[in-house]
């Protein structure tokens, strides 16, 4: 037995392979399930107890040289089935990293600038009631917004429905929390609206809201156009429009100098020289009193902006569909 042991030590050292298959044909031999050193283990078991001392180790050095022989066969063979030179010159293969989204991107750094003035982050539910959505925010029974061309209603009769922008969350955290509040709340809104370039039946929302005493537009216009600079650039000016929500009162637009072409007048102002960035106002008394805040004690301000239309302008791009398409080749460049 140990002439055979020998022998076979001799044929494991001598072992070359020029393919995959010679590799494979080694390993069932000598390593595979049934290889042949183990049916030497086994008839060792008989063996004289004498002759167990030298064949013993014999025995495991077979084992042990067949397998490094093993390893150094499939290490000799490449994936073609011949041997490969390894050129440490190439360059390595790298794992393709992720990106953080960009509307992601542009919410994070809004939140941001406004931490950085004082402003908590605060979050409210997607589905909520029309209370929240509408009647606490002083909209008008018959009022447009409330019509099933524009809201996504779930139940009709108690309403519930898909938030049709972030201000469900500032009548819940005045409800929740009395002054000074001083919060942005950032979130998903859904507005039953066709697909197109320019409006989407979602998109992303950054909500404002200060109440404390003595709040007047004063400090309105100075926390948008400290936004401004910082979200848009040093030179940034803004302009205040009149508009209106029902649920502050005045309202105004506000509008950022057209931070491509200065103000001279470009594609993106389509020349006019400034650009829509968000709805705002003081808080209608009748939205503090609904919420449980005494209106003659407190005032406020509010203000809401468009993720997407804020991306959009930074980026100059002229597809809101491009957010949620999820092609790589575009979010792939920020
Ligand atoms: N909720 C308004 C909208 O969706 C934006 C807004 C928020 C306007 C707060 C004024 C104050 O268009």
């Amino acid at each position: 037995m140990l002439d055979k042991v020998k022998s076979l030590i001799a044929e494991v050292e001598k072992a070359t392979a020029k393919t995959n298959e010679e590799v494979e044909n080694f390993r069932l031999k000598f390593v595979g399930r049934n290889n042949v050193i183990n049916d030497l283990f086994e008839e060792f078991k008989k063996v004289a107890p004498e002759q167990k001392r030298e064949l013993g180790p014999a025995l495991n050095n077979l084992k042990n040289v067949a397998q490094s022989k093993l390893k150094e066969l499939s290490g000799s063979i490449g994936s073609e089935g011949g041997s490969v030179e390894v050129d440490v010159t190439l360059p390595g293969t790298y794992a393709s990293e992720g990106s953080i989204h960009p509307i992601t991107q542009t919410r994070n750094r809004i939140i941001e600038i406004f931490e950085r003035q004082g402003f908590n982050v605060e979050d409210g539910p997607e589905i909520d009631n029309d209370w929240n959505n509408f009647t606490a925010l002083n909209f008008p029974e018959n009022h447009p917004a409330r019509e099933m061309q524009d809201t996504y209603f779930i139940e009709k009769n108690p309403d519930v429905l898909l938030r049709t922008h972030t201000s469900n969350v500032q009548t819940r955290l005045m409800n929740k929390k009395k002054p000074p509040i001083r919060a942005i709340m950032p979130g998903r809104v859904y507005r039953n609206e066709a697909i197109s370039a320019r409006a989407h039946c979602f998109f992303h929302q950054v909500e404002g809201l200060v109440v404390g005493e003595n709040i007047s537009f004063k400090d309105l216009k100075n926390t948008l156009y400290h936004f401004s600079k910082e979200m848009f650039g040093k030179n940034t000016k803004i302009r205040l429009r009149p508009s209106y929500f029902p649920f502050t009162e005045p309202s105004a637009e506000i509008d950022i100098s057209c931070f491509i072409c200065g103000g001279s007048g470009c594609k993106i102002c389509k020349q006019t020289g400034w650009v829509e960035i968000a709805g705002s106002g003081m808080v209608d008394p009748n939205v503090l009193e609904n919420c449980g805040i005494d209106s003659t004690k407190y005032s406020g301000f509010a203000f809401g902006m468009g993720i997407e239309r804020v991306t959009m302008l930074k980026y100059q791009l002229d597809d809101l569909r491009l957010f949620s398409e999820n092609d790589i080749r575009f979010l792939k460049q920020f």
